[in-house]
């Protein structure tokens, strides 16, 4: 767990605050976003010279380092025009200066708001941003030479429980980093359930885990058919937090939790076969929500289920043809093994749909390579029922500065995957509207008059962004922050 787990928030003079180093932001036309007269005559002179020098030109997502005298620190922080101060830019500021941290070893900082950052939301981005920057894996390392963490981090005026708020959400995402960077012999659907079930004693939640006999003999003949290739136990984990009115319908959250996927019968090529270690990032973002409901305690009902399991070929492994009974009793065609994703989620999302009466479902899955090459790393892929908890969605997502894209589910898709012998089957019309035919799919195992959404996570969840808050070819832990600020929590 390398990251900051806690910041401080000092509403006094930054002077008193006890930090190894400061960090101030600027803008675009040089000059500092406070008041910063009093600069310490350690500082003073090191910031006026590298200013003189333009050195600094205060552009969103930088960060200089200006040493003073007697070993004095400032990290100067970019923020772009004046009057166009943002809440990501806060976010990114923070960020930078997390990674500044490590990459100098510098132990702490102080973060000072800009003046005109009084907005809380902005104070909330600054502190995600410092928690997600200083984020590191090295689990796995045990030769590093010189570890370095932070330890700790103040923001310096600004709001108190904003503070406390994005370092709770950002904890969220850094679990959900941890849990999803990690690999496949490692991060097993024993190891996901381990995770709910911890999260769950935190915040209160009954955790529920059915293991392959259980969940065969309840009905759910997809995700056991996807199972049936690997020894590795597979489980069906349920967390239910009730911090709401007993009636109060509960919002249900659907994550894929396939912790390898190699294709199955259906074989994918060796190249980047070890990217399939992310394929479990849609549990990842349920459990990382979680883990901000199970300290955040709102007064709501919210349910998080995880499908999981390896997908593996050899002679037990399910075939292509083969036919499959999911929980809602609808028969469905395999034609592609690796199209496998969809099959566990089919039985969570009936299970959603029978057991609740959810106010809305959402799931989260790295569903479709597709999706990749429509939005790139740029955006994630959405679709679903309901334009209210679309637009709310996409409301979610200008907040948190993770873009979401939506695609139709048109009629003339959810034809394309029906099947000629069974209910429907799993993939669409060859080569046309990949990601799209997933989501027609998993529509035929929501429960009627249920709003639904789908979130194709395949291109945002692992990092090609250059983002000073995420590391880059590694789990980014995207839309949990979204997820988060539409449950209104
Ligand atoms: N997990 C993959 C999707 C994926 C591929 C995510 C590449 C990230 C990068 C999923 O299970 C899959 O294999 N989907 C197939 C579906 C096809 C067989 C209909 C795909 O996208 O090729
Ligand atoms: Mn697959
Ligand atoms: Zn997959």
């Amino acid at each position: 767990m390398a990251h900051l787990l806690k910041i401080k928030h000092s509403s006094g003079d930054w002077r008193k605050v006890k930090t190894t180093a400061i960090a101030v932001g600027i803008y675009d036309d040089l000059k500092l976003s406070r008041q910063f007269q009093g600069v310490n005559r350690e500082l003073g002179r090191g910031l006026s010279n590298a200013l003189a020098a333009k050195f600094i030109k205060g552009k969103v997502g930088e960060v200089k380092t200006v040493v003073g005298k007697k070993g004095a620190i400032a990290f100067v922080f970019g923020l772009g025009k004046r009057g166009e101060l943002n809440a990501e830019t806060l976010r990114r500021a923070g960020g930078g200066v997390s990674k500044a941290c490590v990459a100098n070893k510098v132990e702490s900082v102080a973060f000072l708001m800009p003046i005109d950052g009084k907005d809380t939301y902005y104070t909330q981005a600054a502190a995600e941003g410092l928690v997600l920057g200083s984020y590191q894996f090295n689990e796995f390392k045990t030769m590093d030479e010189d570890p370095f963490e932070m330890m700790g981090a103040t923001v310096v005026s600004g709001n108190k429980q904003a503070v406390a708020k994005g370092t709770i959400i950002a904890n969220g995402v850094c679990l959900a980093r941890d849990v999803e960077n990690r690999p496949g012999n490692v991060a097993t659907p024993t190891h996901i359930a381990e995770n709910a079930k911890a999260i769950g004693k935190t915040g209160g939640m009954k955790v529920t885990v059915f293991d392959r006999e259980k969940f065969t003999k309840m009905g759910m003949g997809a995700l056991a058919g996807v199972a049936s290739g690997t020894d590795v136990p597979p489980k069906f984990i349920i967390m239910e937090y009730m911090g709401g009115p007993k009636k109060q319908k509960p919002k249900v959250l659907v994550g894929k939790g396939l912790t390898f996927d190699s294709g199955g019968i259906s074989i994918k090529p060796a190249a980047k076969m070890n990217e399939m270690k992310y394929d479990m990032c849609g549990s990842g973002v349920v459990l990382g929500v979680m883990q901000a409901v199970a300290e955040l305690k709102p007064k709501m009902n919210i349910v998080g289920i995880i499908p999981s399991t390896e997908n593996m070929s050899g002679d037990k492994a399910y075939r292509p043809g083969d036919v499959l009974t999911a929980y809602n009793g609808k028969t469905i065609e395999v034609l592609n093994t690796d199209a496998e994703g969809r099959l566990i989620l089919a039985d969570a999302l009936s299970y959603a749909s029978k057991h609740y009466d959810p106010e809305y479902i959402i799931d989260f899955a790295t569903l479709t390579g597709a999706v990749v090459v429509a939005l790139g790393h740029v955006a994630t892929g959405i679709m679903g029922t309901d334009e209210a908890l679309i637009e709310s969605i996409k409301s979610s997502s200008k907040t948190t500065a993770e873009k979401v894209w939506e695609f139709p589910l048109w009629d003339e898709y959810l034809k394309q995957v029906k099947s000629k012998i069974a209910d429907v089957k799993n993939v669409g019309a060859p080569m046309q509207a990949g990601s799209i035919a997933g989501g027609a799919f998993l529509e035929a195992f929501v429960g009627e008059d249920i709003p639904w959404c789908h979130f194709d996570i395949a291109g945002t969840a692992w990092g090609d962004k250059d983002l000073p808050y995420q590391n880059k070819g590694t789990a980014t832990g995207e839309v949990i922050r979204l997820v988060v600020n539409l449950l209104r929590i």
